[in-house]
């Protein structure tokens, strides 16, 4: 049963009594639906309290709502709005037109279940998180005063020394404490990076299939946006940097989304050496390098630029921990040079970007204490079997009608076939079956589709993170119905 706030309840001073302002302004609230139906109102003591009125006041006021039958009050329970109040039946909001825009309100809700069901691309296995763990690692820190009051933008020092070591030692990446930034999701951090380094109308390339989040960002930052090609079969072409005149290139470098291919060590220097002989920007996205099941994942891009250039390399360096754990979390985090830093804290304060200090604190003990790489190592494990099992039944169910694109890595598989319905009605037809399925091309600019090769509009993006393998054969089942309904 909700407990009423008194909120903004204030009373017209025009009113001739302080008695009838407080009768009209809860009328209104309860009139408007502002205050629901079965509802608990606040005491009249905390009310008078609240409102510095008399008691007596109040009580008369409770009392002449309840004899018109706007509340009712429960012996020894309070006073509640009543269920079926006089007016209710009244209009109290003008009538909407009838081809009106539908309002907020009516616009069909975000279907969590949608988003989260086999097959949706991003989602880590959320039954294999270790909740007790974390309930009780979070519980240590949730009660820890010191914590609870303004804290540093930069986020919790214990985290970004716990990450430092753990991005030095994994991933190669070039991590002091003092260049990490905690953020809310990568999300956060590609946000602050292209507002740090962009101004208007600089010229961005990214790769075209891409993700489409940093689409969102760089439409924001007003910049002019050019793409580096992609082919089945050699992955991301760099070779159109040499006549690049931009400022930043935006790279997924060790598996590139959502096509599944890396970079190889020769590109990423070719990238480097564009970045320092210009002196531009290379943002490099490392959201799930965790999970590469059939070889060692390539070290950073950034670690390996700091290796050659030191302070003169110009990498941004973004991961999350929305792969590795869970996507409600919202902890991401940057690795910026010394120059950039300030900038970066003064952009992550102007958006009000302070993140979950108790959160960090709880993942720094996670990290320091072997809780975080433990939990990796299984999921790895866990994912390079729901890997290998997807690409089975692709097989099995499928045969040569299917090829695989990308490589044994991340949470999706992403795979083409030749002739018969294109991926958008396999992916309508899915939808039906319960299935939440990407198209190649939501992840194209919408400007660029119809100019792609026609394999890109036969190309789906399953993730498989969040499906058990039940879900994965059961799904690749539809799918090889679909398929064959479509073509025989
Ligand atoms: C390419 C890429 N980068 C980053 C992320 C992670 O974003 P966030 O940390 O904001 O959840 C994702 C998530 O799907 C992704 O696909």
């Amino acid at each position: 049963m909700p407990l009423i706030d008194i909120g903004d309840l204030t009373l017209n001073v025009d009113m001739p009594s302080k008695q009838s302002a407080l009768y009209s302004a809860i009328q209104e609230k309860i009139l408007s639906g502002k205050w629901p139906t079965k509802a608990k109102l606040p005491s009249s003591r905390l009310l008078a309290q609240e409102l510095a009125l008399s008691r007596n006041t109040v009580t008369a006021v409770y009392d002449q709502l309840k004899a018109e039958g706007y509340i009712e009050s429960r012996r020894g329970a309070g006073f509640f709005i009543q269920l079926l109040n006089p007016e209710s039946y009244l209009l109290t909001q003008p009538m909407q037109p009838l081809n009106a825009a539908p309002s907020a309100e009516t616009k069909p809700a975000f279907d969590v279940k949608l988003r989260n069901r086999p097959f949706a691309t991003g989602v880590p296995d959320l039954a294999q998180f270790p909740y007790r763990k974390w309930a009780r690692t979070l519980q240590c820190h949730a009660d820890r005063m010191i914590l609870s009051g303004q804290n540093d933008i930069q986020g919790s020092v214990n985290l970004r020394s716990a990450l430092s070591e753990y991005l030095s030692m994994s991933r190669s990446v070039d991590a002091p404490s003092h260049r990490i930034i905690i953020t809310l999701g990568a999300q956060q951090a590609l946000y602050i990076a292209m507002n740090a380094v962009l101004e208007q109308d600089d010229k961005v390339m990214m790769e075209n299939p891409g993700y489409v989040q940093m689409r969102k960002v760089l439409n924001r930052c007003g910049a002019t946006l050019s793409y580096l090609p992609f082919s089945a079969d050699s992955g991301v072409d760099i070779s159109v940097l040499g006549g690049f005149e931009g400022k930043v290139v935006y790279l997924t470098p060790s598996n590139q989304y959502p096509m599944g291919c890396s970079i190889d060590t020769n590109s990423r220097m070719k990238c480097i050496d564009w970045a320092v002989r210009k002196n531009r920007w290379l943002i490099e996205d490392d959201y799930d390098s965790e999970f590469q099941f059939a070889n060692r994942p390539y070290p950073s891009l950034q670690g390996l630029a700091a290796k050659f250039y030191g302070a003169k390399a110009n990498v941004i360096y973004i991961g999350t921990f929305s792969k590795t754990l869970l996507p409600a979390l919202r902890v991401g985090y940057m690795v910026v040079p010394e120059s950039l830093v300030d900038t970066c804290l003064s952009i992550k304060d102007a958006i009000g970007g302070d993140t979950p200090i108790h959160v960090e604190e709880a993942l720094a003990e996670f990290i320091a204490n072997g809780d975080y790489l433990r939990h990796i190592r299984r999921m790895r494990h866990l994912y390079q079997g729901k890997h290998r099992f997807f690409v089975e039944q692709l097989r099995e169910q499928l045969g040569d009608r299917i090829e695989v694109l990308s490589q044994e890595a991340g949470l999706h598989v992403t795979f083409r076939w030749q002739g018969g319905s294109d991926a958008a009605t396999v992916k309508r037809m899915l939808e039906a079956q319960g299935i939440t399925i990407r198209t190649l091309d939501y992840y194209c600019d919408p400007d660029t589709v119809d100019g792609m090769e026609q394999w890109v509009h036969r190309t789906l993006v399953a993730g498989f993170g969040n499906s058990s393998l039940e879900d994965i054969s059961r799904g690749i089942h539809a799918l090889a119905k679909c398929l064959y309904m479509q073509t025989s």
